[in-house]
């Protein structure tokens, strides 16, 4: 079978963005901690106030020094604004909206993802150096989106 040399050239050239794309997932994957979702948790978006967790989101220390973030986004403020987190440790958040969805970006991390309603956002990261983090929404939430910050405090 013979087949045209530009045929060839377009064909090798697909193949190669291919192994481009698998290569980029692979290496983020691995050394950046990249993940996709993994955890499905749901929670009545309409009962928040009275959620054990959710009703008053705050730091909470485990007795072997991992920290637990419990975060409310709504219009347009994220519970709770400054979230003060030790160095050096493991720190889950657990994620949720209390209306529309929000995004959750700290900004100079890989720390990111989304508050939906509904549901609670679940992910680890540990901060390797003392300092402040600016937190974004980065999911257009209303008129006052760009307004949507909050501060992570890292001592
Ligand atoms: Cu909250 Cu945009």
């Amino acid at each position: 079978m013979s087949v045209e040399l530009y045929e060839r050239i377009w064909m090798w050239a697909a193949g190669a963005l291919i192994a481009v794309f698998i290569g980029v997932i692979s290496v983020t994957s691995a050394l950046q901690a990249v993940q996709p979702p993994s955890h499905i948790e749901t929670v009545d978006p309409t009962a928040l106030a009275s959620h054990a967790e959710f009703a008053e989101p705050a730091v909470k220390t485990n007795p072997d020094g991992s920290v637990v973030v419990s975060v409310v986004a709504e219009m347009f403020v994220f519970r709770p604004d400054p979230i003060e987190v030790p160095v050096g440790k493991p720190v889950t958040f657990r994620l949720t909206s209390g209306d529309v969805i929000h995004g959750f970006q700290v900004v100079g991390t890989n720390a990111n993802a989304m508050a939906v309603p509904g549901y609670v956002s679940q992910f680890t990261v540990t901060f390797k150096t003392p300092g402040e983090h600016l937190i974004a929404c980065n999911e257009y939430c209303g008129l006052a989106h760009h307004n949507m910050v909050g501060k992570i405090i890292v001592k």
